[in-house]
């Protein structure tokens, strides 16, 4: 299979194609993820919650997310890889904007990035665009504005939230977004905005009438046991296989069977 560029991805919505993301932060998944066929691993910020055990994602830093791009881009034959920019990265200026995002290019070999924000960032991803570096938008229940969302709270509930959620779907389009992340929004403002925008939106927790899904890969995996959102459809339970091969290891250590004569160099 050829690998999946930006234009790929647009074309399959044209073709009435729906598009698959996963996210991946190290080699050994990301390599997986690839050879399953999906169409784009997104290294996102997530990483903070999913592989460091914070609390939110605010804390991720560029130099973390370089780092755990440059595994899965390592990792990926076929995949397009998208690198997450983390909170503070393109807030704080243009000039930062480029040089961060740039990084995830230049330094980690992704092909796109993706930013969260409506209409506030739309001058951040037409720079972006203009010196060719595709940028996946992220809208709705945004992880980075946890704060003034009062928490990780469905958006677009009430019409004039929806409209704004629509009109920023068009300005992110309008600045030259290749994609768009639409997340935790209701499933009719989700499909107001796919008949809206010419470019693919990727749902999570928007219903199934967007042109691709995204899940974090270790909701997916039943690697994340301490909360599932309700839009989460866990496709394997990893953690009880882990945890019975690590009680079966200690086990076995403890009761001398492990290791065997034929596990060891005569
Ligand atoms: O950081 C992330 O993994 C994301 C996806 C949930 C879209 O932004």
């Amino acid at each position: 299979m050829d690998r999946v560029t930006v234009p790929m991805i647009q074309q399959k919505k044209e073709k009435g194609e729906k598009i698959s993301v996963l996210t991946a932060y190290d080699f050994p998944f990301a390599k997986l993820v690839d050879e399953a066929g999906i169409d784009m691993i997104l290294v996102g910020d997530s990483l903070g919650t999913v592989i460091q055990g914070k609390e939110s994602t605010l804390p991720v830093t560029m130099d973390q997310m370089i780092y755990h791009t440059r595994m899965v881009t390592r990792a990926a034959k076929q995949a397009l890889v998208v690198g997450d920019m983390p909170f503070m990265s393109y807030q704080t200026g243009m000039d930062a904007t480029i040089e961060n995002a740039g990084r995830f290019l230049k330094e980690a070999g992704a092909a796109a990035v993706k930013l969260e924000g409506g209409a506030g960032v739309v001058d951040r991803i037409a720079a972006l665009t203009r010196y060719d570096i595709p940028v996946m938008a992220h809208i709705g229940l945004t992880p980075q504005s946890i704060h003034r969302m009062g928490g990780y709270k469905i958006q677009g509930r009430s019409p004039s939230q929806a409209k704004q959620l629509v009109a920023d779907a068009k300005a992110l389009e309008s600045a030259g977004a290749f994609s768009l992340v639409l997340e935790g929004i209701p499933i009719s403002v989700a499909q107001e905005i796919t008949a809206t925008v010419k470019i693919p939106t990727i749902g999570i927790g928007a219903g199934p009438d967007c042109d691709g899904q995204v899940l974090v890969l270790h909701d997916l995996l039943g690697l994340m046991t301490r909360f599932q959102p309700k839009f989460v459809r866990r496709y394997a339970d990893l953690s009880t296989i882990a945890s019975e091969a690590f009680r079966h290891f200690k086990s076995d250590v403890e009761s001398g069977k492990f290791p065997s004569q034929e596990e060891g160099y005569q």
